[in-house]
């Protein structure tokens, strides 16, 4: 079986160089190993707890879906789509948070850093935290175990969301799983082999710290001058430079190949003068971009494009995450009121054997239609309807079938036995069923 592996991007700026380097190059080539299903989404949800500006969220998510598009991310083999674009999501959020210690959200790093500030600043300790804040980790394990991926990778602040992500998922399993566990518990993964770039002044490369150096934007100009800005120290031209020591050989590296770097240390090591360095290291990188730039702003010229790929990556996703929702509604109860009658009158008749007997059960299929399923008292299913455009019609149908006698309703054909309901056929199943079906029929008619 293949390793469902999963990551989040949240939308909430533009991706720059180290981005690129230390993220969306990685997880790229990370997609195309075989044995892996990759899902990678725009967490456009978690970007509304940081910013109220819609112009920036809508802007946002556009020039990263076509960054990660531009840089090689081919949509047909993984699942990419926008988090906003799947309604089960936030569903399963409200499901899990209703199962979630409030103490356990109480030592969540992120919010308990917000609170340490609020008390340093001498301000009331919940100064400015909304609930967004508060509640993040389970809106990302609810991001993680809709789709039950069994990998996550990302960076080191995220460990504790991961590890409150096993928790609530062991929770709910424990409370409602009955035997079978609905969610995989997800696995951490951080890869220390991936560059992370220092920015112009030498700190990490990060938007918080105004120190990046841009990927597509402003073009190979742009690239330039940025390059021209990062910090070097004031050795001479002609003078030995420590290539270890150097932001810019730091930077090479994670563009170059081995022996690409080896010439440029050693060219720095003969005296090669910074300025000429910085020449050498801008033509490295634009060698890499500058191909994905003109894809980048091709596919930027064109929405549309962009917007029929994320629609089709998250009817990819809804063709998982329908059912499952579906799956987890009826786990909590959230059922048809036809099926919690027929289990209440049915446990009426016999209460020592409640929730131990055979039962109906609907729900919507991927297509969004409405179907049922005959449970057996031990939950395995033996029976499932064909598709009906309305709810409704499942109630006339269950009641119908339990008007005995079931076999005025079948007919049989080629080893399928064809049950009917007013001249429309309703289900079908193998005729070595049939009586264990009839059987299970017969005790909810009685009931
Ligand atoms: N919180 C992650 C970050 O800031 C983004 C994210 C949201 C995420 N949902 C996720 C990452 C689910 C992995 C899985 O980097």
């Amino acid at each position: 079986m293949n390793t469902r592996v999963l990551t989040g991007i949240t939308t909430s700026g533009t991706p720059h160089l180290g981005n690129y380097a230390g993220a969306i190059r990685p997880s790229i080539q990370a997609s195309k190993l075989p044995g892996v299903d990759a899902f990678y989404f725009m967490a456009d949800y978690h970007a509304l707890i940081k910013c109220d500006d819609p112009q920036r969220i809508a802007r946002s998510r556009l020039e990263i879906a076509a960054t990660w598009l531009a840089a090689g991310l081919d949509p047909d083999k993984v699942t990419f789509y926008r988090q906003s674009d799947i309604p089960e999501i936030p569903e399963l959020c409200w499901m899990l948070t209703c199962v979630t210690a409030k103490g356990l959200m109480n030592r969540a790093h992120a919010y308990k850093a917000s609170v340490d500030q609020n008390v340093a600043r001498q301000v009331d300790p919940d100064d400015g935290i909304n609930m967004g804040l508060f509640s993040y980790p389970i809106l990302m394990a609810a991001d993680i175990l809709m789709f039950n991926a069994n990998k996550v990778p990302v960076g080191r602040d995220q460990i504790q969301h991961l590890e409150m992500t096993r928790d609530i998922a062991q929770r709910f399993n424990h409370l409602y799983g009955q035997g079978t566990d609905f969610f995989v518990l997800p696995e951490v993964q951080i890869d220390d082999d991936v560059a992370t770039l220092p920015g112009l002044d030498g700190r990490k490369m990060s938007k918080s710290y105004d120190n990046t150096i841009p990927l597509f934007e402003g073009g190979a100009k742009a690239l330039r001058s940025a390059v021209k800005r990062i910090v070097t120290d004031s050795r001479e031209p002609g003078e030995a430079k420590d290539a270890e020591g150097s932001h810019l050989y730091t930077i090479y590296r994670a563009f170059a190949t081995p022996a690409e770097s080896a010439a440029f240390r050693q060219r720095l090591e003969a005296g090669l003068a910074w300025g000429e360095a910085k020449d050498v290291l801008s033509e490295r990188i634009e060698r890499d971009l500058a191909p994905m730039r003109e894809q980048y702003s091709s596919l930027i010229a064109q929405p549309d494009r962009i917007e029929d790929i994320l629609q089709a990556g998250a009817a990819k996703a809804r063709s998982l995450s329908q059912p499952f929702i579906a799956r987890l509604r009826e786990a909590v109860g959230l059922r048809t009121v036809v099926s919690s009658a027929a289990s209440k009158h049915a446990g009426a008749a016999e209460p020592k054997a409640a929730g131990k007997r055979a039962r109906f059960v609907s729900f919507r299929d991927e297509a969004g239609k409405f179907r049922f399923r005959l449970l057996s008292a031990e939950g395995a299913e033996l029976l499932l309807s064909e598709a009906f455009d309305n709810p409704k019609e499942i109630g006339a149908v269950t009641k119908a079938l339990q008007d005995p006698p079931f076999t005025s309703l079948v007919t049989e054909e080629n080893g399928m036995v064809l049950v009917s309901v007013s001249g429309a056929t309703v289900a079908r199943f193998p005729s070595s069923r049939f009586a264990c079906i009839q059987d299970a029929i017969g005790e909810l008619g009685q009931a």
